[in-house]
């Protein structure tokens, strides 16, 4: 694996790749990598010749400066865990490679229709502005490619996916599903954060979804949301932020007796922790 920590080398390196028809593709990371990335970077590695990852922790998404100060960084490892995972570039920039006018940088603004106006939009201001900001950087320094998430961000996935079709970007978006650890928790790199005692209780989450998916079927949207704040009060540790049962395209509220194409999001605080997850309902 080469690593490479300039916007303008990367693009020509895989130019040169592309101009001998081989095709790229984008694994965009933040670090502290598990065993959810590495699913990512298998599958681009399946389905590209030449895979890139890149590691970069935004400031401009981090609405709370705490979060940012404390994400975990663990380089070392990352780079062990990708040569293993064959990935063939480890793209590295700093923040002057990616903001060399300061991060205070205006974007040019971008119709959304609401997707960014619910949950994580509403609950930490920016943040999808700051995604936005940084995924464009990312994917004009790779060029054409098809790029990877993980279905955790289910909120990211869509709006990453409304601003490549607004933009006309030439990027295949890959979803992939959530990968859990063995008793539910989705995996993300915030769980390393968590304390021996909180990451006992983090399963509630979701295996609360787990329930509200079951019981859906049967059940209108206020009446799961109330199992929900019970099941997730239950423990005391654990504070709701959200649960939402959304349209699966629009991610907009759905109402009671509104049945199909339902996801249900939720955003729970544990000790110092935020944890998100999500369940399509059906
Ligand atoms: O999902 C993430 O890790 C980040 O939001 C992303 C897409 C790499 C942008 O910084």
């Amino acid at each position: 694996m080469e690593t490479i920590t300039k916007r303008n080398l990367l693009l020509n390196i895989l130019n040169r790749f592309r101009s001998e028809g081989k095709v790229v593709g984008f694994v965009p990371t933040m670090g502290a990598l598990h065993a959810g990335h590495i699913a990512l970077v298998e599958k681009a590695k399946s389905e590209n010749d030449i895979v890139v990852v890149s590691i970069f922790v935004n400031p401009t998404q981090f609405n709370n400066k705490n979060d940012l100060l404390h994400y975990p960084r663990t380089l070392e490892r990352d780079e062990e865990l990708l040569n293993n995972a064959t990935c063939d570039f480890l793209f590295l920039p700093d923040v002057s490679e990616m903001y060399p006018n300061g991060v205070e940088e205006i974007m040019s603004p971008i119709n959304l229709e609401g997707l960014d106006a619910v949950m994580e939009g509403a609950h930490r201001p920016g943040h999808f502005a700051g995604v936005i900001q940084i995924v464009k950087k990312l994917f004009d320094a790779v060029g054409t490619s098809k790029a990877y998430f993980g279905e955790k961000d289910f909120q990211q996935l869509a709006v990453i996916r409304k601003m490549v079709k607004e933009w006309k970007l030439p990027i295949e978006i890959v979803a992939c599903p959530i990968v859990r650890e063995a008793d539910g928790l989705a995996m993300s790199s915030r769980n390393t954060r968590l304390k021996p005692e909180e990451r006992k209780v983090a399963s509630t989450i979701s295996q609360t979804l787990f329930k509200a998916k079951e019981l859906w079927k049967d059940h209108s949207v206020d009446e799961l949301k109330k199992i929900v704040a019970e099941l997730i009060s239950s423990e005391k540790q654990l504070r709701l932020e959200y649960f939402e049962i959304s349209d699966i395209q629009t991610l907009q509220a759905m109402k009671n007796g509104e049945k199909k194409n339902a996801v249900a999001c939720i955003a729970v605080q544990l000790g110092e922790v935020r944890l998100i997850d999500n369940v399509v309902l059906g």
